[in-house]
């Protein structure tokens, strides 16, 4: 094996091809720490797409396998970059970790809490490395807004936000990509659980512990789904609409909706407000601040997210600015796989770790137990696992 850290791309699918870029990036600034030496997946054809892809800036094409057995009997790869459906974080990572693979997830960690448990024990157990790809946090924008918030005070005290995208589009379940994500055993969950996931830690990195959520949800339009991988023909059952509202240990209150069947106008709101002052999202807003995002002062004036930025950038010593945005990076997305191949390199700890992601996941998993007990569900019950009646049929299904 050479002295390089031999990279596997585990699912080669849609947002692979972000990581995929990001490495090439990487490559491209001179870093020559990493080799790609495999890519896998069931779906061989995907597998191979992308080892020409890297082959085509790499210069060397690396091997593909069909499943992650035969990747760990190969003994090619010292870490492996994980971006399959929900349902196969936790086997692929357990597997590969067990194996003395250094692990990157994709957002959420787990199916479930005790999937997520799982593979955070796993990588303890085996000594290596365990990083969650959540670019949001690490993008310039985002990470601007957040140092506005928390460390300017711009809006004084934070005491309510007002979260919603109402968009009327419906998913088309006759495409690969979107087939698994109309499955709860497959997601664990709808779009609460998927761009939701970013919310869910975002909200949590500018706002802190959160106390208490009640949450409704309605699939309101049946669609049926034909062979599923696993699966094979079911009725969409993940939701396609709901209303939260969050409670934080601060006493701050949060209105989370959102619905991709309701039709009219789009609805798109990002609005934080304080006692000296409001910052409106300026993007997707389950993507906080990813686009940035505009104060509004108590007398009117605003700030804009690219004074934001430069005064963010503006106070940071050299040395924070090299370990946030190694490289000069700024994308989320070329950071996250940085911050994954540093921790690697130099046994200094990654961003976003197994804890940091199961806080994460147990807001998400909090609307989905409060909307199944149909009352107000505490956020450190869902996260110690004590309140599991919305999981516990997809631990038993997939044996968690
Ligand atoms: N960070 C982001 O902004 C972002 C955006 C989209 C998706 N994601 C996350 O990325 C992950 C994948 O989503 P996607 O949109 O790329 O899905 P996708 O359906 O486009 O790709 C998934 C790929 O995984 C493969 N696969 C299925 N089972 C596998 C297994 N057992 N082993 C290896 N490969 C397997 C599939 O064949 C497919 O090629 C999810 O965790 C999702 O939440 C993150």
């Amino acid at each position: 094996m050479s002295d390089k850290i031999g990279l596997a791309l585990v699912g080669c699918g849609g947002i692979s091809s972000r990581h995929v870029d990001a490495y090439r990036i990487l490559q491209e600034k001179g870093d020559t720490s990493f080799e790609l030496v495999a890519c896998c997946d069931p779906v061989v054809a995907n597998a191979q797409e992308t080892a020409a892809v890297i082959e085509g800036f790499q210069g060397k094409k690396p091997a593909t396998f069909s499943d992650v057995d035969g990747l760990i009997d190969a003994k090619l790869a010292d870490a492996a970059d994980i971006c399959t459906p929900h349902a196969f974080h936790h086997s692929t990572a357990i597997a590969l970790l067990g194996a003395g693979l250094h692990v990157q997830v994709e957002k959420p960690l787990g199916l479930t809490i005790k999937a997520s448990q799982a593979i955070i024990a796993a990588a303890e157990k085996a000594g290596r490395v365990l990083s969650i790809a959540e670019n949001v946090r690490r993008c310039l924008p985002s990470r601007a807004c957040t140092w506005a918030i928390r460390e300017q005070g711009v809006l004084g005290e934070p005491l309510a936000a007002h979260i919603q995208e109402i968009d009327y589009q419906p998913y088309d379940y006759t495409n690969p990509r979107l087939k698994w994500r109309g499955s709860k055993l497959m997601t664990g969950g709808g779009m609460l659980m998927d761009s939701g996931a970013h919310f869910a830690d975002m909200i949590q990195v500018l706002f802190g512990d959160v106390d208490e959520v009640f949450c409704t949800m309605a699939t309101h339009q049946p669609a049926r789904i034909t062979g599923l991988p696993k699966l094979g023909d079911i009725d969409a059952d993940t939701e396609d609409t709901w209303h939260a509202v969050i409670r934080f240990k601060s006493g701050m209150h949060v209105t989370w909706s959102y619905s991709r069947v309701f039709r009219g106008d789009q609805v798109r709101l990002g609005r934080y407000y304080g006692s000296q002052g409001t910052i409106d999202d300026q993007g997707f807003a389950f993507h906080c601040f990813e686009d940035g995002g505009v104060v509004t002062r108590p007398d009117g004036t605003e700030q804009e997210s690219k004074e934001i930025e430069a005064a963010y950038l503006a106070s940071l010593s050299p040395e924070q600015e090299q370990h946030l945005f190694p490289l000069g990076l700024t994308n989320g997305f070329h950071i996250e796989v940085y911050d994954f191949l540093r921790a690697i390199r130099t046994g200094q700890p990654v961003e976003m770790d197994g804890e940091a992601a199961i806080r994460a996941k147990a807001l998400c998993e909090s609307c989905y137990e409060s909307a199944v007990a149909r009352a107000p569900v505490r956020y450190d019950d869902v996260l110690s696992g004590k309140v599991s009646a919305y999981q516990d049929p997809i631990n038993d299904f997939w044996d968690i």
